[in-house]
C-alpha cells in the first residue's frame, strides 16, 4: 500500500532498481513477499567507476552511516557481480579498496551484525560482458526476498501434480497480485491439482476451489508422472497442503461446473486467483446437452442439471469469471487470473472489463512469437447492485472476450509446424489427447458425473 518512486535513470529491464520513499519497515513488508526481487539495500553510493563510486560514498552522510560502524559493531562485506563470475581474489581486492570507508567494528563473517554488499553490473548480454562494470552500488543490505519458496515449492517434487499445474514462482505472484493475506478466504473456480491454493495457503489464506473433472478433485485416474501410470492414494490437494505444513488453511475442494450458480448470493471471497483452461492441455467444458445454447440472464439460475457436457467457449468462461468476482467478492477484493492472447491481434482495449472492477495491473508472460498469456488483476469497487444495469452495454469491452480463437489457432498451427519440422509425433499427440474429451466423451466419466 506504500507509493514508492523509481530513481531518475530507472530501466525496467535492468537487475538492478534505486527507488526512492520508501522505509526500512516498508522493505522488510515488500521483501517478506516478493519472489521476484533477490534482495534489498539501502544505498550509500554508486558511480560508473569505483572512482566515481569513492566520491558519492565520502559524500554519504556520516551520521547515516555511523550507527552501523562503530567500533562495538560486527560487519562483512560481500561482494555481488551480475553477468560475470569474479575470481576470490578479485573479490578480496575490491573488499581492500574500500579501506577509505571508515569501519571501526570488527570482522565476523559468521554471524556479523551488519552485512555491507558491492554489487557491479555487467549488463545483461552474455555474450557481450564488459570487462569493466557498467555501474557500481554499495549499500547496506536490508533483506532478502522469498525466491527460495519457488525451489522449495517446486512443482517437480510435489506429491500431487497434473499437465497444467501452474508454476511455483507464478502461482506465489499471483497470490502476491492478490494481496492475499493471512486468514483471506481464497477461491479458485478452476483449482486443478491446486497450485495457487498451495501458494495463497503458504500466506495463511484459508482456501477453497472447484473443478469440473471428478478425477482431478478426487485424486484418481492417470498420472502425469512419467514413471507412474495411475495416481497414487493420498494424491490430492489436501496432501499437497500437508506436504508444505498448511494443512490447516484447506477448506474443501468439489467437482463443480464453474458456469453453474451454486454458491449463494454473497461476497464470500477475499480474493478470486485462478487460471481458466484454454482448451490446449485441458478440456474446457460446462455441464449441459448441446440442445441447451441459450445463456440465462446473469444471476438467474435455472434448475437443469444436465449431467453431459459440452463445449464452455473461453469468451463465455471470461465473462462469467468477471461476473462471478463482481457477485462474489467481498468490496477491495481482487481477481487474478491468466487471457491467452494472439500477440499480432492483441490491444489493451480487448481485455475483458466489468463496471464493478477496477483493472489493475496486466503483465506479459511470452509463450511463443505469437501467443502470450497476460496476467489481469482487478479490484472490486462497486456492487453490482449499484451499477446501471445499461452500463454493459455502453462499452464494448464488457461484452464477451474474443482474442482466444486466434490464441488456439496459432497455437496449434505452430505446434503442427515444429511437428512437421521436427518429427516430433509425440508431442503433437500427447497435445491432442488432452483435448479430445472436450469432443468425444467417455460414457465412464459422464457417469460418474451423474453422481456427484
Ligand atoms: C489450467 S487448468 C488449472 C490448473 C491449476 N491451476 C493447477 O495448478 O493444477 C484448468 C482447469 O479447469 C478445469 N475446467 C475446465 N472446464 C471447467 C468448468 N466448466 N468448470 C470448472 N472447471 C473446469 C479443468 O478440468 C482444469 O483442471
Amino acid at each position: 500500500g506504500k507509493p514508492f518512486h523509481p530513481s531518475g535513470n530507472f530501466q525496467e529491464k535492468s537487475p538492478f532498481w534505486c527507488l526512492d520513499g520508501l522505509s526500512e519497515e516498508n522493505v522488510r513488508g515488500v521483501m517478506a513477499r516478493s519472489v521476484c526481487a533477490k534482495s534489498a539495500f539501502e544505498l550509500w553510493g554508486h558511480g560508473h567507476t569505483h572512482s566515481e563510486l569513492r566520491t558519492s560514498l565520502l559524500n554519504y552522510p556520516s551520521e547515516n552511516m555511523s550507527p552501523f560502524m562503530h567500533k562495538d559493531s560486527t560487519y562483512r562485506i560481500n561482494v555481488y557481480t551480475f553477468n560475470k563470475t569474479l575470481e576470490f581474489v578479485d573479490r578480496i581486492k575490491r573488499i581492500d579498496a574500500l579501506e577509505y570507508l571508515s569501519f571501526e567494528g570488527a570482522v565476523s563473517l559468521k554471524s556479523p551484525q551488519h552485512i555491507f554488499c558491492l554489487l557491479e553490473d555487467y549488463g545483461t548480454d552474455p555474450n557481450d560482458i564488459p570487462e569493466h562494470p557498467n555501474y557500481i552500488y554499495f549499500g547496506r543490505w536490508i533483506a532478502d526476498g522469498q525466491r527460495e519458496l519457488i525451489r522449495s515449492h517446486s512443482v517437480k517434487n510435489r506429491h500431487f501434480i497434473g499437465n497444467t499445474s501452474m508454476d511455483a514462482g507464478l502461482s506465489f505472484i499471483m497470490a502476491n497480485h492478490a494481496k492475499v493475506n493471512e486468514n483471506d478466504v481464497v477461491f479458485d473456480p478452476f483449482v486443478g491439482t491446486g497450485s495457487l491454493l498451495v501458494a495463497c495457503s503458504h500466506f495463511r489464506a484459508y482456501v477453497c476451489g472447484t473443478d469440473i473433472d471428478y478425477n482431478t478433485i478426487h485424486g484418481r485416474g492417470r498420472s502425469s508422472r512419467t514413471n507412474q501410470k495411475w495416481r497414487g492414494p493420498d494424491e490430492n490437494i489436501r496432501a499437497n497442503l500437508r506436504q508444505y505444513g498448511t494443512e490447516e488453511m484447506y477448506l474443501d475442494v468439489m467437482v463443480s461446473d464453474a458456469s453453474k450458480p451454486v454458491w449463494r448470493e454473497a461476497a464470500l471471497f477475499d480474493a478470486i486467483i485462478t487460471d481458466p483452461p484454454y482448451g490446449i492441455r485441458e478440456s474446457t467444458r460446462r455441464t449441459g446437452s448441446h440442445k441447451d445454447v441459450t445463456r440465462p440472464p446473469d444471476g438467474i439460475y435455472l434448475e437443469s442439471h444436465v449431467p453431459v457436457s459440452q463445449a464452455y467457449h473461453l469468451s463465455d468462461i471470461f465473462t462469467d469469471l468477471l461476473n462471478f468476482s463482481a457477485h462474489h467478492l467481498v468490496m477491495g477484493g481482487r481477481l487474478v487470473y491468466w487471457l491467452p492472447v494472439y500477440r499480432p491481434e492483441y490491444r489493451e482495449e480487448t481485455v475483458p472489463l466489468h463496471p464493478c472492477l477496477r483493472l489493475v495491473s496486466n503483465c506479459e508472460q511470452t509463450l511463443s512469437s505469437h501467443t502470450s498469456r497476460r496476467l489481469i488483476t482487478m479490484e472490486k469497487i462497486k456492487k453490482p447492485e449499484e451499477i446501471d444495469s445499461l452500463a454493459p452495454l455502453a462499452d464494448p469491452r464488457f461484452s464477451p472476450y474474443q482474442g482466444h480463437n486466434a490464441f488456439r489457432e496459432k497455437y496449434f498451427s505452430g505446434l503442427n509446424k515444429r511437428c512437421r519440422e521436427g518429427g516430433q509425433q509425440t508431442e503433437r499427440k500427447s497435445h491432442w489427447r488432452h483435448l479430445s474429451p472436450v469432443r468425444e466423451q467417455s460414457p465412464n466419466i459422464q457417469t460418474k458425473r451423474q453422481h456427484v
